[in-house]
């Protein structure tokens, strides 16, 4: 059942390939620079419309709503505000039925994002649903929705589930630039043409997997650790560390790079590793100053960066190569070392990394 893999994990960090391509299958027409969600087709005038969308979520799937956010923003132009579930539910949130709230969940059974759409709903707006089982509690309170296609997940730290959550929210940004106009055709073929060789370079990112091991020993016997990010970079920071915390045990935060010398940088010393996406793209030479000033203090640096970079890999300690890409699809690609990472450091520790200590893979309890 595990397909030849020593766990669960494992296994899905391998079968993002398959993963997000089953997620694209008859979504895209790369050629006609089209996006066809069946899911949300009903809805396909009210998006031409619409004031804001309100993401909420959880954990991973709340990391994926503010990839959500970046993405919808820049490419559809749609102001965006990503939610914690919990919080939103409880807060007498301001919603109109104007609004569109899209819950993002893998089970589709989050106690508290299913509270924070009843309310939604109750206060008039339509809800889409962004769910991996099908016919979830989720998706049947929803308006309308995309299934994310992911597969059954069984390793209790989200992997495959995150990327294909990120994977629709970049089809539904792509389809609401369709609907609204605010992506050229010759654009939309561009990013769509993109898009649909992403699986493949996903294979290459996992290629590194045992350099990554490599590096997986250098760590394994920190404390803590840092990871940064800048643009849509920064939630792929959060996740990298929610991924390591989880299942290694390792305390582990992610910052947006730049808030680093607003506090964080206190804590770096040479026993400090920090992880950073230093891909090249628009945030590259910022990323680069980040790093520099890490260096200062003596911090361990590992890097994430574009196939082929020598500038980052002169400064740092630790590099991991990406194939190159167009900002839109960073995300995706920069998480695969970081799910990696995260599983060899808690192998090495002796940590259960399906079964994390005190985790549950459905949280139906608030
Ligand atoms: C982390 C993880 C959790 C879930 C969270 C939401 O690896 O799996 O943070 O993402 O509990 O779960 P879903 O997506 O099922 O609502």
């Amino acid at each position: 059942e595990k397909g030849g893999y020593e766990h669960f994990m494992l296994k899905e960090i391998f079968e993002q390939t398959r993963s997000i391509r089953d997620c694209l299958r008859g979504r895209i027409y790369p050629n006609e620079g089209r996006v066809q969600l069946g899911g949300i087709k009903e809805y396909a005038d009210k998006l031409k419309n619409i004031d804001r969308i309100i993401i909420v979520a959880c954990g991973t799937s709340w990391h994926a709503g503010l990839v959500g956010e970046y993405l919808i923003e820049e490419y559809a132009r749609i102001p965006v505000e990503v939610e914690y579930a919990s919080e939103f539910r409880y807060r007498n949130p301001i919603i109109t039925e104007k609004d569109v709230v899209i819950a993002i969940s893998q089970s589709g059974e989050t106690a508290d994002t299913m509270a924070a759409i009843q309310m939604a709903k109750e206060r008039g707006a339509t809800i889409f649903g962004v769910c991996n089982v099908v016919g979830a509690s989720i998706p049947r309170l929803t308006h309308a929705g995309v299934y994310t296609h992911a597969g059954p997940e069984i390793g209790v730290a989200s992997t495959k589930a995150f990327t294909a959550q990120v994977t629709v929210l970049t089809l539904m940004a792509f389809y609401m630039a369709q609907q609204k106009g605010t992506l050229t055709q010759a654009k939309l073929v561009e990013l769509l043409t993109e898009l649909d060789h992403i699986p493949e370079k996903i294979e290459k990112a996992l290629e590194s997997n045992a350099l990554i091991l490599d590096i997986a020993h250098k760590f394994k016997d920190s404390r803590n650790c840092l990871f940064l990010g800048r643009g849509s970079g920064f939630p792929v920071a959060l996740e990298g560390a929610l991924k390591l915390k989880e299942i290694s045990y390792i305390h582990a935060e992610g910052y947006p790079a730049a808030e680093m010398k607003h506090g964080p940088i206190a804590l770096i010393d040479e026993e400090m590793p920090v992880v950073v996406i230093a891909t090249r793209n628009s945030s590259y030479e910022k990323v680069i100053s980040n790093i520099q000033e890490v260096k200062a203090r003596k911090g361990v640096v590992l890097a994430i960066v574009t196939e082929g970079d020598t500038e980052v890999r002169g400064m740092v300690d630790y590099c991991i190569e990406i194939p190159d890409a167009s900002e839109a699809f960073l995300p995706l690609l920069a998480t695969i070392p970081l799910q990696l990472l995260a599983y060899h450091i808690a192998l090495l520790r002796g940590c259960n990394v399906d079964q994390p200590r005190n985790l549950a893979k459905s949280v139906t309890v608030e």
